[in-house]
């Protein structure tokens, strides 16, 4: 019965987690990165396709590390503007996490 008991709040606490992980990250990304990249990671606005954004999920993303994509967000790259100072490490990370959820 106690077991049963823990084992409730550890799935409920592990669940309140991951909910306010997603939602920071996807605030950050709405608020951030969605106008160049799209609220579903396709780079299919105005100013995604201006830029030349390539969607999340083509191979040339998905073949990038976890630690490329952190390079990219925090130094940019061609139009990618760099977020060095802007955004925390955490919170670059968490994008990166984020990211991949847009990738499937
Ligand atoms: C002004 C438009 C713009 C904004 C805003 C922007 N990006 Fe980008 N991003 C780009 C472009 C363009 C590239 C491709 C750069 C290149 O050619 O290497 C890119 C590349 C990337 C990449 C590398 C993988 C890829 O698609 O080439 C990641 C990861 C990324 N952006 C994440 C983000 C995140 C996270 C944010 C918000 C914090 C953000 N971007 C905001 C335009 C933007």
């Amino acid at each position: 019965m106690v077991k049963q008991f823990a084992g409730a709040c550890l799935m409920t606490l592990l669940a309140a987690g991951t909910a306010s992980f997603a939602q920071d990250a996807a605030a950050t990304y709405k608020a951030k990165c969605q106008m160049c990249h799209g609220a579903t990671g396709m780079a299919d606005t105005p100013a995604g396709k201006s830029t030349k954004a390539r969607p999340f999920n083509s191979p040339d993303v998905t073949k990038m590390s976890d630690d490329d994509l952190i390079k990219v967000i925090t130094d940019g790259h061609a139009k990618m503007p760099a977020y060095k100072g802007k955004l925390t490490d955490a919170q670059i990370k968490d994008l990166v996490a984020y990211i991949h959820t847009l990738q499937k």
